[in-house]
């Protein structure tokens, strides 16, 4: 089988960066990993890895669509059949999401569609739910609202503060998505009509317990 080319797009720390790094799947081939910021620590997890790395600093484009329009360029010199986001901090428009339509997924800190957007961790605890978690999910143009891939639950204690509870999902983090990443390069996972295919059938997420 050949291996899945894909670019991991990055603003900040890189521990999911790291994880998809550290799994090593033999179908997948990082060709690339991109900050929007320079200054970004997980920049060095590739460099170590031996992994190609740009920083297009998006304050240096007058515009989103001239900042896009660079990452497209970028992105398509790799020939990435997949792009991650993981841990990227822009929000990206519609006319993009549309050109990397099914082969662009992202990681969000909460069990989608609860706690959309930012400080999930501070607001799951705010809410007192007693499960949070973390989403892996096609990315569309709703931000933070694209079909489910895989979830993973954890608890909520009632000692629990927002760096507990983030530390407790981010574990959670780093399994799921090099999971999800795994299926799309074994061919099983499409986005189809705007649902999240495993072996063509349809991923309930009600019953998904993170394991797979
Ligand atoms: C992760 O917790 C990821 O789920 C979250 O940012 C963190 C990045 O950490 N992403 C979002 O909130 C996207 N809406 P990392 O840089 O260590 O992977």
């Amino acid at each position: 089988m050949d291996k899945l080319p894909l670019v991991v797009l990055i603003s900040g720390r890189g521990s999911n960066l790291k994880a998809i790094i550290d799994a090593a799947d033999p179908l997948v081939e990082i060709r690339a990993v991109i900050s929007n910021r320079p200054k970004a620590p997980g920049l060095a997890y590739a460099q170590q890895a031996g992994i190609a790395t740009e920083v297009l600093d998006h304050t240096e484009f007058e515009s989103r669509t001239a900042f896009e329009s660079a990452l497209k360029t970028r992105i398509d010199f790799y020939q990435a059949k997949l792009v991650v986001l993981a841990g990227f901090m822009r929000i990206l428009s519609p006319a993009f999401v549309a050109h990397y339509q099914g082969c662009l997924i992202n990681i969000h800190p909460s069990l989608l569609p609860a706690f959309k957007g930012l400080d999930t961790h501070k607001r799951a605890i705010a809410a007192g739910v007693k499960e949070h978690g973390a989403s892996v999910h096609f990315v569309t143009e709703d931000l933070d609202a694209g079909p489910v891939i895989i979830q993973a639950r954890v608890p909520v204690y009632s000692n629990d503060d927002e760096n507990s509870l983030a530390a407790r999902v981010l574990k959670e983090e780093h399994r799921i998505y090099p999971q999800a990443i795994h299926w799309f390069a074994e061919g099983r996972l499409e986005l189809k009509q705007n649902l999240a295919l495993l072996d063509g059938k349809l991923i309930d997420r009600r019953k998904d317990n993170g394991n797979g």
